[in-house]
């Protein structure tokens, strides 16, 4: 037994009763050991392992890349394709979208008319981009812990539209209000930040962002796409002007639909950055038409109604379980993960104290040993900056076993 493993050992005899003394420690019993296995077998903090099968082979720690499906939404999903099989109730797509639209409002304090259904997170970052009226000397101000799809979008209206990209640095794995502060002005027109880093997990606090560029006349876009689902939050107390996330991560829904919210007074003056007959309101004389006013005025086209289907069932899901219990049991759990990496020598990237459920360290160890040893345990992580970058995310489903096989390949490994 190593050190990581003696400390694993205790922890979970103490939790399941059995270690009545720590003096002479040796390798379980035969019956402790079945004891453990069938304490830690239990061990299903929110009581959704079951409606998650990825749980029954692997300690899947990658929701950060995307969630696994659960049975509700499966089950959706295949209903939806009888659907399209027997066409029995025509209404039910609208009648879905709608529930769908509903259901996202309400978990994340939005009103209906607010709410679009976008294809990806990406539309999102465009249609913002595209929406707002730049002018040459305009400036827009983003840090270094964003999305990859920010900078592609924000460096190709550098070059077509004369305007200056500021990128905050990142500084301990924060991006800090302080810094966004100096480099907004009254040029500034849009902050756009990742709400919570895909690169590390960084969660901003959004409410001093918008405090920050709204004093200056601008706007801020948060991507939420790493923060819906594992948090309560209320998008009109946040102060945030635009939002979006699409469903395959936290959500535990799929691709191809993005929920968009649009604070309410930016929608008549934005214009959506295409056109469709998804946007009709009325039909007028001679071809021409009376356009939505609403957040569905970005729905330009057919959505994609299987995804909306898994959107539907995915937040009924979601509300059942609570996003309050699932923020306080992920954050533990990463929590601890972050002090037991650091207790194995490992420099976190991810900073301390950080209300989000994605946590990064830098594992100097050989990426390929690294990998092949997790992955011949049936644990998924991602690696990112060319393998030296762990990035380990924990969802509602996720146990103390599940952390526990990745720390003890690196507690081997160190
Ligand atoms: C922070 C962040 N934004 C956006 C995306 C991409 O989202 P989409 O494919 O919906 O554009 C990802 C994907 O990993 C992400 O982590």
């Amino acid at each position: 037994m190593n050190d990581y493993d003696r400390r694993t050992f205790l922890r979970r005899t103490a939790a399941a009763g059995i270690a009545a003394s720590t003096a002479s420690l040796s390798l379980p019993s035969p019956a402790d050991a079945a004891a453990l296995s069938t304490k830690t077998n239990l061990d299903d903090p929110l009581g959704v392992r079951a409606q998650f099968p990825v749980t029954q082979e692997l300690a899947y720690l990658n929701t950060a890349s995307q969630g696994p499906m659960p049975r509700p939404v499966q089950e959706a999903v295949t209903s939806y394709a009888e659907e399209r099989m027997t066409f029995r109730d025509p209404s039910r797509q609208q009648a879905t979208f709608e529930r769908a639209r509903e259901r996202f409002a309400s978990l994340f304090g939005a009103e209906r008319d607010e709410v679009a259904f976008l294809y990806s997170t990406s539309d999102a970052e465009n249609l913002v981009a595209n929406a707002i009226d730049w002018k040459p000397g305009d400036n827009l101000v983003v840090d270094e812990l964003h999305f990859v799809t920010a900078f592609v979008v924000f460096r190709e209206l550098e070059r077509r539209a004369g305007v200056e990209l500021r990128i905050v640095p990142a500084v301990d794995g924060r991006a800090r209000p302080e810094d966004y502060a100096a480099r907004t002005d009254a040029r500034t027109r849009l902050i756009s930040v990742a709400w919570v880093s895909n690169r590390n997990g960084f969660r901003h606090h959004l409410p001093t962002l918008a405090e920050i560029v709204h004093a200056r006349g601008g706007y801020l876009y948060a991507d939420g796409i790493q923060a819906f689902g594992t948090f309560p939050t209320n998008l009109h107390a946040e102060g945030v002007d635009f939002a979006c996330g699409n469903g395959y991560k936290w959500l535990f829904a799929d691709f191809g639909c993005a929920p968009l919210y649009v604070r309410r007074k930016h929608l008549d003056w934005m214009q959506p950055d295409r056109f469709g007959h998804g946007q009709v309101a009325e039909t007028l004389p001679d071809n021409r038409y009376e356009l939505t006013r609403t957040a569905s005025k970005f729905e330009y086209a057919n959505p994609s109604h299987a995804s909306i289907a898994a959107m539907d069932a995915a937040l009924g899901f979601v509300t059942d379980v609570g996003l309050d219990r699932i923020a306080r049991h992920t954050h533990n759990l990463a929590g601890d993960l972050r002090n037991e990496l650091v207790g194995l020598g490992r420099n976190l990237f991810t900073p301390a104290d950080n209300p989000s459920s994605i946590v990064s360290c830098y594992h100097d160890l050989d990426p390929e040993v690294l990998g092949s040893a997790l992955a011949r345990e049936g644990v998924r992580f991602t690696f990112q900056e060319d393998g030296k970058l762990l990035r380990i995310a924990v969802g509602m489903f996720n146990n103390r076993d599940d952390v526990d096989r990745l720390l003890q390949i690196i507690a081997r490994m160190v």
